[in-house]
């Protein structure tokens, strides 16, 4: 079976072919961020439109590189939540037009079903992939979402949620303090290549969530601590401060998600986790999550950075199991700000009932 996939939920307007048992046979990706940047994040509307420019050369360029014709694919998925609904509306009605005109199902699929399921994905170019096996842990940290997952089957019926954050998403994090910084847009990489080159431990950070026993997390404090340390002494300039200050706030986010990520994988009683999103392609968290499970025993499964980062060959796995079962969503697809997976996390702030009781779980 060979599926398109087609990602517009945020700033990637995003093609590819993929193969029912994973192989990768195209992945196009336009990446929005030049548009974005001087606003220091998206700007809804400018993404809707660069997506509608963007999307059909995309969608041609994925069908050249596979070389096949829309005639030779068997399906499409295209992503229709969670995310901006105005730039999800151009994939969605896109893979719609492109169904009833060539005459294939068309399937919805949750983005962060997506990433859940990159581990499945084998690249041409990259390492050997031992698929993992369920039940497995997940932790998808991304600019949108930041969540624990346990996965029973790479579908989205076979996904639930453990704990995410009340707030704010750690890419989310790493954005926000770059730009109290004054580095630039997305911040993620930019931190993770100064923090390769800083003392963690010279500035003090307070770590974000710590409680050790929750699978919850909270972001929008550490942003805070890093605020205020620029009031308070003004923002580093491009030296050794800024390097340090880069260092302490990545290893305090690494700390929690591995440590959380470890948690849940003994609490749900399983030997394998994954990770997703575009957070998993921080050096530091790949490095110390696959030390801290090798130390346990624990197998994890770090896909490669072009897997993690939004791209459309997660989506086209993810709709490969709805499109063999013969589901087919065309003249019902709708874009849909939120996720499908069912979540247990109370968006917001403050204390929580359980936060003086110990976990029982
Ligand atoms: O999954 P993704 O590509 O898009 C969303 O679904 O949000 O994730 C984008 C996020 C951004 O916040 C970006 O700063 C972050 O992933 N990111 C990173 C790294 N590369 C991208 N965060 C930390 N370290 C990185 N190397
Ligand atoms: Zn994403």
């Amino acid at each position: 079976m060979l599926v398109l996939g087609i990602e517009t939920s945020c700033d990637e307007t995003a093609a590819a072919i993929v193969r029912d048992d994973g192989m990768v046979l195209s992945d196009v990706i336009h990446s929005q961020v030049e548009t974005h940047a001087p606003f220091g994040g998206v700007v809804p509307e400018l993404a809707s439109r660069d997506h509608l420019q963007n999307a059909r050369p995309v969608i041609l360029a994925a069908l050249e590189r596979a070389n096949v014709t829309l005639a030779d694919v068997d399906g499409i998925a295209v992503t229709c939540r969670p995310g901006l609904v105005g730039a999800l509306l151009v994939g969605v009605e896109l893979a719609e037009g492109l169904g009833w005109a060539a005459d294939k199902p068309v399937v919805g699929v949750d983005h962060l079903v997506g990433h859940l399921v990159a581990g499945y994905l084998v690249r041409a170019d990259g390492p050997p992939v031992d698929p993992p096996k369920p039940p497995f842990v997940a932790l998808v940290a991304s600019g949108g979402h930041t969540a624990l997952y346990r996965v029973d089957a790479p579908s989205a019926d076979a996904i639930r949620e453990i704990g995410a954050t009340r707030d704010d998403a750690a890419g989310e994090a790493f954005d926000k303090v770059a730009k109290v910084l004054g580095l630039g847009y997305p911040g993620g990489p930019l931190i993770d290549r100064l923090a390769a080159e800083g003392d963690p431990n010279r500035i003090a950070v307070s770590p974000p969530m710590p409680r050790r026993d929750s699978l919850e997390f909270s972001f929008s404090g550490i942003k805070t601590n890093v605020a205020r340390y620029v009031e308070k002494h003004g923002a580093p300039g491009n030296d050794q401060t800024l390097r340090d200050l880069c260092a302490a706030f990545q290893k305090r986010v690494v700390d929690v998600l591995t440590s959380k990520t470890i948690l849940a994988a003994r609490q749900e009683r399983v030997s394998t986790v994954v990770l997703g999103g575009g957070v998993a392609a921080n050096r530091e968290l790949r490095a110390r999550i696959i030390a801290e499970c090798t130390r346990r025993e624990i197998r994890a499964v770090v896909p490669p950075l072009a897997s993690c980062t939004d791209n459309a060959a997660m989506i086209a796995y993810a709709g490969i199991a709805r499109l063999r079962r013969g589901d087919d969503d065309r003249g019902r697809l709708a874009p849909c700000p939120t996720t499908l997976l069912p979540r247990v996390t109370r968006k917001g702030r403050g204390r929580r009932e359980s936060d003086g009781a110990r976990d029982e779980s």
